[in-house]
């Protein structure tokens, strides 16, 4: 498929509008996704109230004026004047200054509703205390095997929906294969993605699965003609291990974004900002801005990650302590 056939097939053509569109002005996303999505906009001819464009503030924006700017340049990437849905990707640096801009953004008719991402309870309680509008969503890791029980109720007593990034667990197969979702889709001749996706219906959670091949976008929207039974819910979620899925460091979003996550200990990169979160706390680091950058005071005892930028691209190396992070390459 061309790219032109995938922004067509992304676009919701070949599909029942409207369709939801997420755009990531991440790292160097900037111009691969939000122009991306915004050339797939304009190709498709469908009409902008048939949409539903989303797109985040990302770190290094989060203040007032960072972000005023920020969300200008992403209309503009996105070809559209308005967005369904603008959220606060992470709660670091200065995020609340970020959210009175968002929130005179809806006021000026300029983003329809606002929201957070990757936000803990004590993250939004601050922004609660603070806030003129409250957010309409959290989105964060969210999948069968942690499935953010504590984080599900809080968001439900507050009126908040919980929206699930990687919720095919970023295609592992320790759960896209687990012998449960195996035979539960034998059960309802469903696939184990739909039986996930499914799932998170159930539950309450908007599942924001990611795939480039149009037989899975089709297979994943495919999940309103069939019902898992009490049982079954309860079997699903039994099987929650509270631990993000270790699925090692991962091109994300085929650029130089990446991720990786284990157990307690997470580590996110972005050609201008480190941080690591290692249980509770969360570590901003001094920058990633061409040098090396050592994480060793981050993780104390436990190890150290070591990330170098190579020739456009990004390399680290783990150490004693942090033995999941095997080392590795990005292009
Ligand atoms: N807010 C945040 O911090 C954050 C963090 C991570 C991700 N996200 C967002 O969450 C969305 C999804 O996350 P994700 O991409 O990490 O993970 P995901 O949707 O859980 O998994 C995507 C992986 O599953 C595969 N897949 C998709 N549908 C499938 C199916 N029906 N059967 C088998 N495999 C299937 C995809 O492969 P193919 O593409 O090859 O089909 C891909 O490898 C992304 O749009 C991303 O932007 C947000």
């Amino acid at each position: 498929m061309t790219k032109k056939d995938l922004s067509i097939t992304f676009l919701g053509v070949k599909f029942p509008n409207p369709f939801c569109l997420s755009a990531s002005p991440v790292g160097n996303c900037y111009d691969m996704n939000e122009s991306f999505v915004g050339r797939a906009i304009k190709e498709s001819g469908i009409k902008r109230e048939d949409l539903f464009v989303a797109s985040k503030v990302w770190v290094q924006d989060a203040s007032y004026e960072k972000c005023l700017h920020a969300f200008a340049k992403s209309l503009e990437r996105l070809g559209v004047d308005y967005l369904d849905l603008y959220l606060v990707h992470w709660p670091l640096g200065d995020f609340l200054g970020a959210w009175k801009a968002m929130e005179e953004l809806v006021d000026q008719g300029k983003i329809r509703a606002i929201g957070v991402s990757n936000f803990r309870a004590e993250d939004l309680d601050n922004l609660l205390a603070h806030c003129r509008i409250k957010p309409v969503l959290n989105q964060v890791e969210c999948h069968p095997l942690f499935q953010q029980k504590a984080m599900h109720h809080y968001l439900d007593d507050h009126g908040i929906l919980m929206e699930a990034w990687s919720p095919l667990g970023h295609g592992d197969a320790n759960l896209l294969t687990h012998p449960l979702f195996v035979s539960l889709g034998e059960v309802h001749h469903k696939t184990p993605a739909q039986i996930i996706l499914r799932w998170h219906y159930q539950e309450g959670i908007l599942a924001l699965p990611k795939s480039e091949h149009e037989e899975r976008i089709a297979q994943n929207i495919d999940i309103f003609d069939f019902a898992l039974s009490a049982e079954e819910m309860k079997e699903i979620r039994a099987i929650d291990t509270n631990h993000r899925l270790n699925h090692a460091f991962g091109v994300h979003q085929a650029n130089l974004f990446f991720r990786g996550v284990v157990h307690h200990l997470a580590v996110e990169i972005t050609e201008a900002f480190v941080f690591v979160e290692v249980g509770d706390r969360r570590i901003e680091g001094e920058g990633f801005n061409g040098e090396d950058t050592v994480l060793t005071p981050l993780f104390g005892d436990e190890g150290k990650v070591i990330i170098h930028r190579v020739r456009g691209g990004f390399e680290f190396n783990a150490f004693p302590g942090v033995s999941d992070l095997a080392g590795g390459k990005l292009p």
